[in-house]
């Protein structure tokens, strides 16, 4: 967050201190009125939807008034379609540590992930593996290739992903192994997995590693180039708080002649007419991209880099979720499934009282939004997403409810 450093201290030495909380509060305050829709309820849903900032809507809508004025087609446009997609690919780069050209613009997480697995020349029998913690997005697109390929997918069961995921994923490594993939902050349990290693082992055998990063990207820091991933998808929706139907994936340069493209559109080829793949990660796109929606992400990316921080924003999340954690822990006939020395904002939790959908329906009434995930085999789970606009007041209230509600089913089945 744009803390502004303290001014120099006063003569008495607790001065500084009360200082900088009072700040840090002010700040939050100020922030918060540009994310407007953490105010109508307490927001802790970044793992379906981030909430918009007023920068998004703006940049949105004039993009749409200039299109409304100046028509859609003239000349100049296309070049600036293309410029501005790139400059949005610059600014994920720097975010994330790659180059502008490793990243190819996409709809979603999902399309980044059938782009990889689809693009790949599989061989009946060559063999994915994953785990039991996986978001459909992944295992529907393996299900497919199964059907249609005849791959064979391996789950490593990481039981919650607080455990050794090396020594979880190893034994099923065989030399039919083509991709390990994997999530970098599981959605049904909200542990943070061990990538650099998993990539650092990958490489040493020649597999290519698939990372969904739904989940992670701007919850927790990525560099990708220092994490060693061949491939990694990310949405614009959730925690980078953009507009649907943006997201990015990254493509480690190496591995640009292992992906074919599968679904051809001119843009992605050089314009000799003949079939020679763009020389960067834009051969990977597979459309149009709504010029508002490019608009408004690159206005919310800038806005987190300028005005709020990246660091910053991932130590807040990290460190509201665990208070967070440590909150629901001590409820009653509470299990919390996210590993506490594995996690940043997200807490997964249950109890055999209710319904994790009957919590959040409950929780909503009372001002306050979760969500919960309900795809077996990953754990059944009400979900809390902390975010760097949430108050401590406001996870000691999610809490206190949380507390109430479940109490409550309690004395309803007595
Ligand atoms: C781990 C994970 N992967 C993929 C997705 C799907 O993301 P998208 O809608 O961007 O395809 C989600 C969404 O909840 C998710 O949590």
């Amino acid at each position: 967050m744009a803390v502004k450093k303290a001014a120099a201290p006063a003569a008495k030495k607790s001065a500084p201190a009360k200082t900088s909380v009072k700040r840090a509060v002010i700040d939050l305050n100020k922030i918060r009125d540009q994310v407007p829709a953490v105010k109508t309820t307490a927001y802790f849903n970044a793992g379906t939807n981030g909430p918009i900032p007023l920068v998004a809507q703006k940049a949105l809508a004039n993009q749409v008034a200039k299109e409304l004025e100046i028509g859609r087609i003239v000349p100049g446009v296309y070049e600036g379609n293309f410029k501005r997609n790139r400059a949005n690919a610059a600014i994920a780069a720097e975010l994330f540590g790659c180059d502008a050209d490793e990243i190819a613009l996409s709809h979603s997480t999902g399309e980044g992930m059938n782009t990889i697995l689809n693009g790949l020349l599989w061989q009946p029998g060559d063999e994915v593996l994953t785990t039991n913690l996986e978001h459909p997005c992944l295992i529907n697109p393996l299900n497919l290739l199964s059907h249609r390929q005849g791959i064979v997918t391996r789950y490593a069961d990481i039981g919650n992903g607080g455990g050794d995921i090396l020594a979880a994923l190893e034994p099923l490594v065989s030399s039919r192994t083509r991709v390990i993939a994997i999530s970098h902050v599981q959605w049904s349990t909200g542990a943070v997995m061990p990538i650099k290693e998993i990539a650092a082992y990958c490489r040493s055998l020649g597999i290519v590693l698939l990372v969904d990063g739904a989940q992670s990207a701007g919850q927790v820091p990525i560099n990708l180039h220092d994490l060693g991933v061949d491939a990694y998808a990310m949405p614009g929706q959730k925690w980078l708080c953009g507009p649907e139907s943006t997201g990015f994936l990254y493509v480690r340069k190496d591995r640009f002649p292992d992906i074919q493209p599968t679904f051809i559109r001119y843009a992605q080829f050089d314009t000799s007419g003949y079939l020679i793949p763009n020389a960067t990660a834009a051969r990977f796109e597979l459309g149009e991209f709504f010029a508002p929606a490019i608009e408004a992400q690159m206005a919310t990316l800038t806005w987190l880099r300028d005005e709020i921080g990246m660091d910053r924003a991932y130590a807040r999340i990290a460190e509201l979720g665990q208070r967070c954690h440590a909150g629901i822990s001590k409820i009653k006939d509470v299990t919390v499934h996210t590993p506490k020395h594995r996690m940043a904002g997200l807490v997964n939790f249950s109890t055999p009282l209710m319904k994790p959908q009957d919590i959040a329906a409950k929780l909503f009434e009372r001002g306050i939004t979760i969500r919960y995930v309900d795809v077996r085999p990953c754990p059944v789970t009400a979900r809390v997403a902390t975010g760097w606009w949430n108050s401590e007041a406001e996870v000691d209230q999610l809490v206190r409810e949380v507390g109430a509600i479940i109490a409550e089913a309690r004395a309803e089945k007595k």
